[in-house]
């Protein structure tokens, strides 16, 4: 069995040999900007965690599609940092920011390139089911990411529309991750498909959990600013849960609506609206919300066919991303 340890070293290290082209600079400056400042690398961490649960030995072939998720990961942040108005990710300025709108969008193009060219080089026997299930998920994203924007322009959206969009917008990636592991593990086919909805709850809990860490986290760890959803009147979790328990919809509609024109206006706007959050206690249902959708995920690791130490091993996992504050 491949221990964590190594699991962690082989993620923290899989762009370290990483060659892209020199020029022009102004595509490929802000591509290597982002993969050096890095992020949790979740995605290659998850799918390399589902293959070792198969096999006891990782080559260079392998680790071509696990960097694809990383690649891919990072472009959607890129173009999702445009759409979303974000000055910061990862603690520092978003490419956008940095570079402008239009370098942000081919950069992220050329990532997305890169990442095919990597799902492209994967072994032989896998090769068209780990296509097929990567050009489905990208598609999902969009998807997602669309939804999410036009839920920004109407007041209010049921929680199940919600759970659709973050479904897509986050959670497939994770459940592809994790089937991807499995399926490059030449797992039986029962497994591929449990590690596929673990991965997906596990998704659901990990964008929830970011609702909660953008109005509720601390801004230094979370490497994004804080109040970011409140500001662009984005559909969260925290949002829809108040509009469900509080007695006072149209007074929060209204807070919603309040002006963010200026840096005072923006943060009288979140102050605002996170006082009715805690005032209600949709900030600890967010939390107990996060803990119901990784125990979903860990319910489908039981009936996997691999042993007791390596179920422990997925919910250790499920555990640490529970716990996350970045
Ligand atoms: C951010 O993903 C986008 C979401 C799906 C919430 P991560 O939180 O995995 O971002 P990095 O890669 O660690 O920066
Ligand atoms: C991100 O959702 C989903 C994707 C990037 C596909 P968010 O917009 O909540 O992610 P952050 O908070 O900017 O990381
Ligand atoms: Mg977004
Ligand atoms: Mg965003
Ligand atoms: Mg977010």
């Amino acid at each position: 069995m491949i221990s964590e340890a190594r699991i962690d070293e082989i993620t923290n290290a899989l762009f370290d040999g990483l060659k892209f082209p020199s020029e022009p600079t102004g595509l490929y400056d802000p591509l290597r900007y982002m993969i050096r400042i890095g992020g949790k690398r979740i995605r290659p961490r998850l799918c390399l965690t589902a293959y070792s649960l198969y096999r006891d030995y990782i080559s260079d072939d392998v680790l071509e599609p696990v960097a694809a998720l990383e690649v891919f990961h990072t472009f959607t942040l890129i173009h999702d940092d445009i759409m979303d108005c974000s000055p910061l990710r990862r603690g520092m300025p978003t490419v956008w920011k940095k570079w402008d709108n239009d370098t942000a969008i081919l950069s992220g193009d050329v990532m997305l390139i890169d990442a095919y060219m990597r799902i492209g080089r994967a072994p032989r026997f896998a090769a068209a089911q780990v296509m097929d299930l990567f050009s489905r998920t990208a598609a999902q994203v969009c998807e997602g990411q669309q939804y999410d924007m036009e839920f920004e322009k109407v007041p209010e959206v049921p929680m199940a529309e919600y759970e659709r969009m973050i479904g897509l917008k986050t959670a497939v990636l994770l459940a592809c991750s994790a089937e991807m592991g499995a399926i490059l593990g030449n797992a039986p086919e029962e497994d591929c498909e449990l590690l596929y909805k673990y991965g997906y709850e596990l998704g659901m809990a990990f964008q929830v959990a970011d609702d909660y860490l953008d109005a509720f986290g601390d801004s230094k760890v979370f490497g994004k600013p804080i109040g970011g959803d409140i500001v662009e009147n984005k559909k969260s979790w925290l949002l829809l849960k108040a509009l469900e328990k509080t007695d006072d919809r149209r007074g929060l509609l209204d807070l919603m609506d309040l002006p963010v024109d200026t840096p005072e206006r923006r943060d009288f706007k979140i102050a605002k609206v996170k006082a009715v959050y805690e005032a209600l206690g949709v900030n600890d249902d967010a939390r107990a919300e996060v803990v119901r959708f990784s125990a979903r995920a860990t319910d489908a690791v039981r009936n996997l066919h691999i042993g007791a130490l390596k179920k422990e091993m997925l919910c250790r996992f499920a555990d640490k991303l529970v716990g996350r504050a970045k």
